[in-house]
Parts: structure tokens; C-alpha cells; sequence
């Protein structure tokens, strides 16, 4: 069994970043500038989007953090991107999901200029991946597709199961890893909360992602001997015995299934760093595409 180390292959590609940005300075050129757009207080995007402009400084791009209200109302909103959209220095505009109840998401992203659109959420950026001509992936199936490449997982024509359906990661992963090319060239199903027998065709997986949201949902009887485990939860659960008060599980019962496993993803460590990484990839190619 092998580890897929999310930190370690995150690692190269901010690496590989620094010096495109050591490069474009010694032209005189600009660097990379991602907007993120933080509406109210939810725990967990505050440590996301955090993070995400942790990394940002990591790699040397500029970033600029705006924060709203909870209350804050559409239009308002739309104000804002539309500067945002506007300001010539901006190559990357991301606004952190969930919103508040009273906005509309889709509303909100439709208004994001699709070639700042470094999320891929705009309608014309997955049309364009579903064609198969992408501009940006969404930041986590694209981490996904770029960590089986680091390890150089086989895909070939191999049955990817895909736990969940959701715009963010289960379907566009499901688009990519049935996609012609490296990696991908697999057979997909997409299973959700209606899907029938789920834990048989799980078990039928070469590759299963899960990608649901639910607490160790994948045990070992649902795994296949061999199979590659990529792990995309990530809930927070009480438990007293940290001193943080809580723990980070993933959806995958990891100490059980890893002994089958040719590769796995943990949690931490797997999947969310190179989440960041895929988001900063985007924004590069946004800044040169716009620019140079
Ligand atoms: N919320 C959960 N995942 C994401 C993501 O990839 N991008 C944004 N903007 N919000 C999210």
C-alpha cells in the first residue's frame, strides 16, 4: 500500500510556482493576484480561505481577502465582483462556498468574468471541461488529477467509482476521469443517495473517490483488494481528546480499508493541500493568459 502524499506532491507544484514567479519578476512582468470573496462566519471557509491566501504568500502571488456581512444583500455582492471583475491588477476571483441562505450561488458565480473564474464554477469554464477544451477545473477534482499523476497511478481503462454528485467535485471528477488522456480513460459511475446497491458496485471500483461528506462512510467490505482510495471528506467531529476539541474525518474508514489498498489518500494531508495547489495552478494561468 501506498500512501498518496498530498503535502509532499502539493509540495513540488508550489515549488515549481516559485520559480514562475521568481521568473516573471526578473522580466518586470507582474505577478499573480487572487481575490477571495469571505461572506459571513462559517467556520470552515474561514480556515479555507485562509489557508488559501497562506498559500498564496507562500508562492509569492499577491492576494486580497474582501469580507462581507452575513447580511450583506445580491446586490451588493454583485457590486463587488463587478470591481472586482473591473480591476485590471485581479487575475483570479474565487468566492467561498456556502453562501448564506438568502443569496443565490449560481446568480453569484454566473457574474464572475469566466476568464478570472479561477474556481471553474462559471457555466462557460465546465462547459468547457465537459468539451474537453478546459480554461479551469475546479480546484479539487484537478488536485485529484494532478496527485494520480505524481504517483503515476494507471487509469486506463480501469471502472472509477465516484461517491457523490455534487458541482464542486463529484461530477466534474466523474467529466475528468471518463475524459480521453492522462489520467482518465476510465469507466465511471456516479453514485448518489438514490443509487441501489451501492456497497456491491463500490466494490467493483479499480478507483473509488468518495466524495459525499459523511464520516468513514466507505468501510473495508466495500473495497475490493488493490483498489486506489481517494478520500475527499473532510467533517469536523467533536472529540474531547484533542485539544482543539475536534477531529477532521474523512469518508473513508482509513484504518480498515488502507491494508487493501495499491493507494491511498489520508485525512489531513491528502486531498486538501492539493486542493490550494490546483487553485494556485489556475491563477497562474489566469495572470499569464490575461497578461503575457
Ligand atoms: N467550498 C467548498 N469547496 C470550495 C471550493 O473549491 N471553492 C469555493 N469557492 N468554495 C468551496
Amino acid at each position: 500500500m501506498q500512501i498518496l502524499n498530498g503535502k509532499e506532491a502539493s509540495q513540488s507544484i508550489k515549488d515549481a510556482l516559485k520559480l514562475n514567479v521568481a521568473q516573471l519578476l526578473a522580466e518586470g512582468k507582474k505577478v499573480p493576484h487572487l481575490a477571495a470573496i469571505l461572506v459571513g462566519n462559517n467556520g470552515a471557509s474561514e480556515t479555507y480561505v485562509a489557508a488559501k491566501v497562506k498559500a498564496c504568500e507562500e508562492v509569492g502571488f499577491k492576494s486580497t481577502l474582501v469580507r462581507a456581512e452575513e447580511s450583506i444583500t445580491s446586490l451588493k455582492l454583485l457590486d463587488i465582483i463587478r470591481d472586482l471583475n473591473n480591476d485590471e491588477d485581479i487575475d483570479g476571483i474565487l468566492v467561498q462556498l456556502p453562501l448564506p441562505k438568502h443569496i443565490s450561488e449560481q446568480e453569484i458565480i454566473n457574474a464572475i468574468d469566466p476568464d478570472k473564474d479561477v474556481d471553474g464554477f462559471h457555466p462557460s469554464n465546465v462547459g468547457r471541461m465537459v468539451l474537453g477544451q478546459p480554461t479551469f477545473i475546479p480546484a479539487t477534482p484537478y488536485g485529484i488529477m494532478l496527485l494520480l499523476e505524481h504517483y503515476k497511478v494507471e487509469t486506463k481503462g480501469k471502472h472509477a467509482v465516484v461517491i457523490g454528485r455534487s458541482h464542486i467535485v463529484g461530477r466534474p471528477m466523474s467529466i475528468l476521469l471518463s475524459g480521453s488522456g492522462y489520467p482518465g480513460n476510465c469507466t465511471v459511475t456516479v453514485c448518489h443517495s438514490h443509487t441501489k446497491n451501492l456497497e456491491e458496485i463500490c466494490r467493483s471500483g479499480d478507483i473509488i473517490v468518495a466524495a459525499l461528506g459523511r464520516p468513514e462512510f466507505v468501510t473495508a467490505e466495500m473495497v475490493k483488494e488493490g483498489a486506489v482510495v481517494i478520500d475527499v471528506g473532510i467533517t469536523r467531529v467533536v472529540d474531547p481528546s484533542k485539544k482543539s476539541g475536534f477531529a477532521l474525518k474523512g469518508d473513508v474508514d482509513y484504518k480498515n480499508v488502507a491494508p487493501k489498498c495499491s493507494f491511498i489518500t489520508p485525512v489531513p494531508g491528502g486531498v486538501g493541500p492539493m486542493t490550494i495547489a490546483a487553485l494556485l495552478k489556475n491563477t497562474y494561468h489566469s495572470c499569464v493568459k490575461r497578461n503575457y
